[in-house]
Protein backbone atom coordinates (compact mmCIF):
# COMPACT_ATOMS: atom_id res chain seq x y z
CA UNK A 1 0.00 0.00 0.00
CA UNK A 2 2.97 2.11 0.71
CA UNK A 3 3.77 2.74 -2.56
CA UNK A 4 0.05 2.99 -4.37
CA UNK A 5 0.16 4.89 -7.94
CA UNK A 6 -1.05 8.51 -7.59
CA UNK A 7 -4.78 8.84 -7.95
CA UNK A 8 -5.23 10.74 -11.45
CA UNK A 9 -7.01 13.70 -9.47
CA UNK A 10 -4.08 14.27 -6.77
CA UNK A 11 -1.91 17.39 -7.05
CA UNK A 12 0.58 17.85 -4.94
CA UNK A 13 1.31 21.47 -3.55
CA UNK A 14 3.94 22.06 -6.08
CA UNK A 15 1.21 21.76 -9.47
CA UNK A 16 -0.61 24.40 -7.34
CA UNK A 17 -0.85 27.69 -8.77
CA UNK A 18 0.90 29.84 -6.37
CA UNK A 19 -1.88 32.27 -5.59
CA UNK A 20 -3.51 28.63 -4.25
CA UNK A 21 -0.17 28.33 -2.21
CA UNK A 22 -0.20 32.06 -0.58
CA UNK A 23 -4.08 31.14 0.14
CA UNK A 24 -3.19 27.98 1.87
CA UNK A 25 -0.64 29.47 3.97
CA UNK A 26 -2.30 32.53 5.01
CA UNK A 27 -5.29 30.37 6.06
CA UNK A 28 -3.35 27.86 7.95
CA UNK A 29 -1.18 30.39 9.88
CA UNK A 30 -4.32 32.56 11.48
CA UNK A 31 -5.99 29.11 12.05
CA UNK A 32 -2.98 27.74 13.96
CA UNK A 33 -2.60 31.31 15.54
CA UNK A 34 -6.19 30.76 16.39
CA UNK A 35 -5.43 27.14 17.68
CA UNK A 36 -2.82 28.22 20.26
CA UNK A 37 -5.64 30.45 21.56
CA UNK A 38 -8.61 27.86 21.84
CA UNK A 39 -5.32 26.15 24.12
CA UNK A 40 -4.75 29.15 26.14
CA UNK A 41 -8.97 30.16 26.66
CA UNK A 42 -8.79 26.06 27.80
CA UNK A 43 -6.11 26.88 30.33
CA UNK A 44 -7.73 30.46 32.03
CA UNK A 45 -11.37 29.49 31.68
CA UNK A 46 -10.75 26.23 34.13
CA UNK A 47 -6.98 26.26 35.30
CA UNK A 48 -7.49 26.04 39.17
CA UNK A 49 -11.50 25.70 39.26
CA UNK A 50 -11.48 22.88 41.51
CA UNK A 51 -9.43 24.91 44.10
CA UNK A 52 -6.49 24.23 44.04
CA UNK A 53 -3.05 25.79 42.19
CA UNK A 54 -4.49 28.53 40.58
CA UNK A 55 -1.78 28.18 38.03
CA UNK A 56 -2.58 24.69 37.25
CA UNK A 57 -4.94 22.79 34.99
CA UNK A 58 -5.14 19.51 35.94
CA UNK A 59 -8.00 16.95 35.67
CA UNK A 60 -9.61 17.86 38.94
CA UNK A 61 -10.37 21.19 37.46
CA UNK A 62 -11.81 19.81 34.15
CA UNK A 63 -14.05 17.07 36.22
CA UNK A 64 -15.79 20.03 38.64
CA UNK A 65 -16.51 22.52 35.35
CA UNK A 66 -18.23 19.82 34.23
CA UNK A 67 -20.05 18.32 37.25
CA UNK A 68 -19.59 20.47 39.58
CA UNK A 69 -17.78 20.60 43.02
CA UNK A 70 -19.65 18.24 44.91
CA UNK A 71 -18.73 20.40 47.98
CA UNK A 72 -22.23 21.53 48.91
CA UNK A 73 -24.02 24.44 48.47
CA UNK A 74 -23.19 28.23 49.50
CA UNK A 75 -24.78 27.89 52.85
CA UNK A 76 -23.52 25.17 53.77
CA UNK A 77 -19.97 26.26 53.00
CA UNK A 78 -21.15 29.33 55.20
CA UNK A 79 -22.14 27.70 57.80
CA UNK A 80 -19.09 25.31 57.89
CA UNK A 81 -16.99 28.88 57.39
CA UNK A 82 -17.91 32.33 58.54
CA UNK A 83 -21.19 31.98 59.62
CA UNK A 84 -20.48 29.04 62.00
CA UNK A 85 -20.68 31.12 64.89
CA UNK A 86 -23.88 32.85 64.40
CA UNK A 87 -26.39 29.94 65.88
CA UNK A 88 -25.87 26.99 68.58
CA UNK A 89 -24.59 23.97 67.38
CA UNK A 90 -27.84 21.91 67.70
CA UNK A 91 -29.82 24.82 65.41
CA UNK A 92 -26.69 24.43 62.80
CA UNK A 93 -26.78 20.93 62.72
CA UNK A 94 -30.68 21.09 61.86
CA UNK A 95 -29.97 23.63 58.56
CA UNK A 96 -27.15 21.85 57.27
CA UNK A 97 -29.03 18.37 57.75
CA UNK A 98 -31.96 20.00 55.48
CA UNK A 99 -29.63 21.83 53.08
CA UNK A 100 -27.81 18.33 52.25
CA UNK A 101 -31.04 16.34 52.27
CA UNK A 102 -32.09 18.56 49.43
CA UNK A 103 -33.67 21.67 50.68
CA UNK A 104 -37.29 20.49 50.92
CA UNK A 105 -40.34 22.93 51.33
CA UNK A 106 -42.17 21.42 54.39
CA UNK A 107 -39.54 20.89 56.20
CA UNK A 108 -37.71 24.50 56.16
CA UNK A 109 -41.55 25.53 56.88
CA UNK A 110 -41.40 23.44 59.78
CA UNK A 111 -37.75 23.30 61.96
CA UNK A 112 -35.24 26.22 59.41
CA UNK A 113 -37.26 29.19 58.69
CA UNK A 114 -37.72 29.93 62.64
CA UNK A 115 -34.20 29.04 63.07
CA UNK A 116 -33.04 31.61 60.18
CA UNK A 117 -36.09 33.99 61.57
CA UNK A 118 -34.34 34.28 65.07
CA UNK A 119 -30.27 33.87 64.11
CA UNK A 120 -29.81 35.36 60.44
CA UNK A 121 -32.35 38.32 59.55
CA UNK A 122 -30.75 40.60 62.02
CA UNK A 123 -27.96 40.91 58.79
CA UNK A 124 -29.80 38.91 56.41
CA UNK A 125 -33.01 40.86 56.01
CA UNK A 126 -32.38 42.07 52.45
CA UNK A 127 -31.61 45.53 54.37
CA UNK A 128 -27.90 45.11 52.91
CA UNK A 129 -27.51 44.61 49.36
CA UNK A 130 -23.93 42.85 49.93
CA UNK A 131 -25.37 40.39 51.76
CA UNK A 132 -27.58 37.15 50.44
CA UNK A 133 -31.74 38.09 51.59
CA UNK A 134 -32.14 34.92 53.54
CA UNK A 135 -35.95 35.95 53.96
CA UNK A 136 -38.37 33.30 52.69
CA UNK A 137 -38.06 30.20 50.96
CA UNK A 138 -37.18 31.69 47.58
CA UNK A 139 -34.59 33.61 48.51
CA UNK A 140 -32.72 30.97 50.77
CA UNK A 141 -33.20 28.50 47.57
CA UNK A 142 -30.30 30.75 46.07
CA UNK A 143 -27.97 29.81 48.40
CA UNK A 144 -28.55 26.27 49.12
CA UNK A 145 -28.49 25.21 44.92
CA UNK A 146 -25.89 22.53 44.47
CA UNK A 147 -23.14 23.25 42.52
CA UNK A 148 -23.23 21.20 39.54
CA UNK A 149 -21.04 21.52 37.23
CA UNK A 150 -22.13 22.92 33.44
CA UNK A 151 -25.39 23.22 32.85
CA UNK A 152 -26.97 20.94 30.32
CA UNK A 153 -28.23 24.33 28.36
CA UNK A 154 -24.74 25.16 28.41
CA UNK A 155 -23.07 22.54 27.26
CA UNK A 156 -25.65 22.25 24.34
CA UNK A 157 -25.13 25.58 23.51
CA UNK A 158 -21.14 24.76 22.97
CA UNK A 159 -21.60 21.81 21.43
CA UNK A 160 -23.58 23.06 18.75
CA UNK A 161 -20.59 25.69 17.78
CA UNK A 162 -18.12 23.42 18.64
CA UNK A 163 -19.54 20.51 16.40
CA UNK A 164 -20.27 23.26 13.42
CA UNK A 165 -16.78 25.27 14.36
CA UNK A 166 -14.32 22.76 14.37
CA UNK A 167 -15.82 20.56 11.66
CA UNK A 168 -15.21 23.84 9.63
CA UNK A 169 -11.73 24.06 10.25
CA UNK A 170 -10.92 20.61 10.46
CA UNK A 171 -12.72 20.60 6.94
CA UNK A 172 -10.26 23.05 5.43
CA UNK A 173 -7.31 21.61 7.24
CA UNK A 174 -7.87 18.71 5.91
CA UNK A 175 -8.85 19.34 2.28
CA UNK A 176 -5.30 21.72 1.98
CA UNK A 177 -3.60 18.84 3.65
CA UNK A 178 -4.72 16.40 0.71
CA UNK A 179 -1.98 17.50 -1.65
CA UNK A 180 0.42 16.48 0.70
CA UNK A 181 2.31 13.59 -0.18
CA UNK A 182 1.93 11.02 2.49
CA UNK A 183 2.58 7.67 2.65
CA UNK A 184 1.31 4.76 3.46
CA UNK A 185 -1.74 5.58 2.45
CA UNK A 186 -4.16 4.59 5.43
CA UNK A 187 -1.97 6.88 7.77
CA UNK A 188 -2.44 10.39 5.36
CA UNK A 189 -6.62 9.15 5.47
CA UNK A 190 -6.30 8.55 9.32
CA UNK A 191 -5.08 12.27 9.84
CA UNK A 192 -7.56 13.83 7.64
CA UNK A 193 -10.44 11.33 9.46
CA UNK A 194 -9.41 11.21 13.40
CA UNK A 195 -10.22 14.56 14.08
CA UNK A 196 -14.31 14.42 13.59
CA UNK A 197 -14.31 11.33 14.92
CA UNK A 198 -12.00 13.11 18.21
CA UNK A 199 -14.72 16.14 18.37
CA UNK A 200 -17.51 13.89 18.68
CA UNK A 201 -16.36 11.86 21.68
CA UNK A 202 -14.96 15.00 23.45
CA UNK A 203 -18.45 16.75 23.04
CA UNK A 204 -19.75 13.87 24.12
CA UNK A 205 -17.48 12.92 27.33
CA UNK A 206 -19.00 16.47 28.23
CA UNK A 207 -21.76 15.32 29.25
CA UNK A 208 -20.37 11.78 30.70
CA UNK A 209 -18.07 12.95 33.45
CA UNK A 210 -21.54 14.62 34.72
CA UNK A 211 -22.10 10.77 35.05
CA UNK A 212 -18.93 9.20 36.02
CA UNK A 213 -15.81 11.41 36.41
CA UNK A 214 -13.46 8.99 34.46
CA UNK A 215 -14.79 10.17 31.51
CA UNK A 216 -12.79 13.39 31.77
CA UNK A 217 -9.84 10.92 30.98
CA UNK A 218 -11.69 10.19 27.05
CA UNK A 219 -11.88 14.22 26.99
CA UNK A 220 -8.60 14.52 27.73
CA UNK A 221 -7.32 11.97 24.94
CA UNK A 222 -10.03 13.18 22.21
CA UNK A 223 -8.21 16.84 22.70
CA UNK A 224 -4.82 15.46 22.21
CA UNK A 225 -5.94 13.65 19.17
CA UNK A 226 -7.13 16.93 17.72
CA UNK A 227 -4.11 18.79 18.59
CA UNK A 228 -1.70 15.98 17.24
CA UNK A 229 -3.68 15.95 13.71
CA UNK A 230 -4.08 19.46 13.56
CA UNK A 231 -0.37 20.07 14.01
CA UNK A 232 0.50 17.38 11.58
CA UNK A 233 -1.55 18.47 9.04
CA UNK A 234 -0.16 22.27 9.73
CA UNK A 235 3.69 21.20 9.44
CA UNK A 236 3.27 19.16 6.37
CA UNK A 237 1.71 21.25 4.49
CA UNK A 238 3.45 24.13 5.32
CA UNK A 239 6.57 22.17 5.21
CA UNK A 240 5.77 20.26 1.18
CA UNK A 241 4.20 23.86 0.45
CA UNK A 242 7.36 25.86 0.66
CA UNK A 243 10.57 24.18 2.23
CA UNK A 244 10.83 20.37 0.61
CA UNK A 245 11.24 19.39 -3.10
CA UNK A 246 8.43 18.08 -5.26
CA UNK A 247 8.59 14.16 -4.27
CA UNK A 248 9.95 12.04 -6.78
CA UNK A 249 6.59 10.13 -7.94
CA UNK A 250 4.57 13.32 -8.78
CA UNK A 251 8.33 14.53 -11.20
CA UNK A 252 8.31 11.21 -12.30
CA UNK A 253 4.29 11.38 -13.04
CA UNK A 254 5.10 14.78 -14.89
CA UNK A 255 7.69 13.21 -17.42
CA UNK A 256 5.07 10.06 -18.19
CA UNK A 257 2.48 12.27 -19.15
CA UNK A 258 4.92 15.01 -21.34
C1 LIG B 1 -23.98 39.84 62.40
C2 LIG B 1 -24.42 39.80 61.07
C3 LIG B 1 -24.67 38.42 60.47
C4 LIG B 1 -25.47 37.43 60.94
C5 LIG B 1 -26.30 37.41 62.21
C6 LIG B 1 -25.41 36.36 59.97
N1 LIG B 1 -24.61 36.71 58.93
FE1 LIG B 1 -24.29 35.65 57.23
N2 LIG B 1 -23.08 37.07 56.55
C7 LIG B 1 -22.71 38.22 57.24
C8 LIG B 1 -21.70 38.93 56.50
C9 LIG B 1 -21.04 40.24 56.91
C10 LIG B 1 -21.46 38.16 55.33
C11 LIG B 1 -20.50 38.47 54.22
C12 LIG B 1 -19.07 38.23 54.57
C13 LIG B 1 -18.72 36.80 54.62
O1 LIG B 1 -19.09 36.03 53.71
O2 LIG B 1 -18.01 36.41 55.57
C14 LIG B 1 -22.35 37.03 55.41
C15 LIG B 1 -22.43 36.06 54.42
C16 LIG B 1 -23.30 35.01 54.44
C17 LIG B 1 -23.52 34.10 53.36
C18 LIG B 1 -22.91 34.19 51.98
C19 LIG B 1 -21.60 33.50 51.88
C20 LIG B 1 -21.13 33.55 50.44
O3 LIG B 1 -21.06 32.50 49.82
O4 LIG B 1 -20.90 34.65 49.94
C21 LIG B 1 -24.42 33.19 53.77
C22 LIG B 1 -24.99 32.02 52.97
C23 LIG B 1 -24.75 33.51 55.13
N3 LIG B 1 -24.05 34.62 55.49
C24 LIG B 1 -25.62 32.78 55.90
C25 LIG B 1 -25.97 33.15 57.19
C26 LIG B 1 -26.86 32.36 58.01
C27 LIG B 1 -27.53 31.06 57.59
C28 LIG B 1 -26.99 33.04 59.18
C29 LIG B 1 -27.80 32.63 60.38
C30 LIG B 1 -27.49 31.34 60.94
C31 LIG B 1 -26.16 34.23 59.09
N4 LIG B 1 -25.55 34.24 57.89
C32 LIG B 1 -26.09 35.16 60.11
C33 LIG B 1 -23.25 38.67 58.43
C34 LIG B 1 -24.12 37.96 59.21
Amino acid sequence: MSDLPLHRHYLHYSELPLSQRVLYTAALLVLGTGYLFALLNVYFTYAGKAGGNPLLLTTEDLIVAYSGSGKGSRLESALRGPMAGMLPADERGVVMAWAAEGSKRPEYDKSVAPILEKRCMTCHDGSNPHLPNLGGFDNLKKVTEKDTGAAIATLVRVSHIHLFGITFIFFLVGLMFSHAYVRPVWLKCSVVALPFAAIMVDVASWYMIKVFHPFVYLEILAGGILAACFAFMFLVSLYQMWFSSTPTVVQDRDRIVL
